[in-house]
């Protein structure tokens, strides 16, 4: 096993590799198909070896699984299905001696419908004390058989479910997630206490999901399109929130990622000031396609849009939400987004792993932290699940048309000849894996220096070695056509060529690391990164 990495400074989390854990999906201990902590545990020197610094979980609590984990039915619970609290402390103590920091997942918009307080309120009834956490209305029409609003939902369908007494709920994702009402004293006393769980538990940090959807309009009002202030996402008074929950986050030197989705640079930006959030993730990059220009540009406008709140970037290709990076990249649409998502869309995965491949040194050059996601690694493809083993709401909630997430929450690969690739004992994972998955195995990829594998744990061991590589000044080189080339600091260069020729490579002193082999003759080919010393 590696040696424990030194401990970086205070200021960790602006130049951190952060390895995003899907615990369902990692590894199974106890061999019942799920991933546990159990299995994150036997597993944990693989994110020592890898050489990065944190690891976020998603969702490990109590929960009926209805999305994944983000339904949650108690937060100081582990699932029974991942194990117990005392498994989760331990997976923190034993983590931290690796020299990794845990982060969890918050989940502040929304409970499972299972929840205390929903049941609660369920049987309270109209009217009632109970009923003030959520958002529950009387319908509008004759006999209340209409939803109170036309708020559209993030996840297709409707925001409103209505209940045996007449009166209606809201809940912006499914209706087993019904929304908490952030203007209720309980729910904000509530989450701050949540925090103060993990935090004396010894976790290094908190991902807040949905982050800027938390707060509504205080009369419920109508959506309508290009209304403003939109009535449910990113509303001013949410700031608020984030300033106590900050306070709190510096008593025990924990900090946060936001999971704020937003198109407004400035808007983003203000949950990043100094009293709010440490950082947020950059979907503008994930969602970016393999374009020169369109890099370049969002790569200056998030760069542009941290500076004056002196927040760090981060850099964020894919996660357990969205489609995978290789498949991504192999495709005619190389952007992302969640509308466009449709079945048997022609992949190309040979070029979409050598750009993904191009795309890891690029990432991992740029000033900030960098989040990973399970099996990006690997380089694992989307993977096609059968209609009859879909469990993503997603996809039926869009009547069958989106094909949901599972493609990317596929149970990890470990061993090439065991069953279910190592990932369990032998019971069939809860989403199948694919017949050809025996190459992207982490025991075939850590025999062979040329796999995806080998590529990021050099990477992640120069970046960790230089100086110039994580926080710090970006400066633009000239370059030809369709090449992106910066340096960090003096004597750091980085060089991607996404024209369709090769180029020659710009003069250096030594090649520290290329995305794929290169060429005797001294040029770059398409689709390929280098660092170099200047
Ligand atoms: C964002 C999470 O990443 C996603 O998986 C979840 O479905 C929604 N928020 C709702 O919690």
């Amino acid at each position: 096993m590696a040696a424990p990495h030194p401990p970086r400074t205070d200021d960790w989390w602006r130049d951190a590799v952060i390895y995003q854990v899907y615990p369902r999906s990692f590894a199974d201990g106890d061999g019942d198909g799920t991933g546990d902590l159990a299995g994150v545990r036997t597993r944990l020197s693989h994110l020592a070896e890898l050489g990065v610094d944190a690891v976020w979980f998603t969702p490990w609590y109590a929960s009926p699984m209805v999305d994944g984990g983000y339904d949650v039915a108690d937060y100081r619970a582990i699932d029974p299905a991942f194990g117990t609290l005392d498994e989760a402390e331990k997976l923190i103590a034993e983590a931290a001696e690796l020299g990794l920091r845990v982060i969890v997942d918050i989940v502040p918009n929304h409970v499972s419908d299972q929840h205390a307080w929903f049941r609660e309120a369920l049987a309270a009834g109209p009217g009632s004390p109970e009923r003030a956490r959520f958002h529950f209305r009387p319908g509008r029409g004759e006999h209340g058989e209409l939803p109170p609003n036309d708020w559209p939902s993030q996840f297709s369908g409707t925001t409103w479910t209505r209940v045996p007494d007449g009166e209606w709920y809201l809940h912006l994702f499914t209706p087993e997630q019904p929304d908490l009402n952030w203007a209720h004293p309980d729910v904000r006393r509530e989450h701050e206490d949540v925090l103060r769980f993990w935090f004396e538990r010894g976790v290094a940090g908190v991902r807040i999901d949905s982050a800027a959807l938390l707060t509504k309009d205080p009369e419920l009002r109508d959506f309508t399109e290009g209304v403003d202030p939109h009535p449910y996402v990113d509303l001013d008074e949410i700031h608020d929130v984030y300033r106590s929950w900050r306070a709190i986050a510096d008593e025990y030197g924990g900090v946060f990622v936001g999971e704020v989705w937003l198109p407004d640079a400035e808007r983003f930006a203000r949950y990043l000031r100094p009293d709010e959030l440490h950082t947020a993730f950059n979907f503008n990059f994930l969602a970016c396609p393999w374009d020169p220009e369109r890099l370049r540009r969002t790569i200056d406008s998030t760069l542009a849009e941290h500076a004056p709140v002196h927040a760090p970037a981060t850099w964020v290709l894919c996660n357990h939400d969205v489609t995978r990076t290789v498949t991504r990249y192999g495709r005619e649409d190389t952007g992302f987004d969640f509308a466009a998502k449709r079945f048997g869309t022609p992949t190309d995965l040979e070029l979409g792993t050598r750009r993904a491949r191009a795309a890891a040194l690029l990432t991992l050059a740029l000033p900030g932290s960098v989040y990973l996601y399970q099996g990006e690694e690997l380089g694992l493809p989307e993977a096609d699940i059968p209609l009859d083993r879909i469990q993503d709401p997603m996809h039926f909630r869009s009547e069958g048309v989106d094909p949901g997430r599972d493609g990317c929450r596929v149970p990890l690969p470990w061993e090439a000849e065991a069953p279910s690739y190592g990932f369990g004992t032998g019971t069939e994972p809860w989403l199948p894996q694919p017949a050809d998955w025996a190459r992207y195995a982490v025991d075939r990829q850590n025999a062979d220096p040329g796999s995806m594998l080998s590529l990021y744990r050099t990477a992640l061991e120069l970046r960790r070695a230089e100086s110039a590589l994580g926080d710090g000044a970006l400066s633009w080189l000239p370059s030809p056509e369709g090449v992106l080339a910066f340096s960090r600091a003096e004597d750091l260069l980085c060089a991607v060529n996404l024209s369709g020729d090769p180029v020659p490579l710009p003069p250096h002193a030594a090649v520290l690391l290329a995305s794929d082999e290169l060429p005797a003759d001294g040029t770059l080919p398409p689709d390929t990164a280098v660092w170099l010393r200047t």
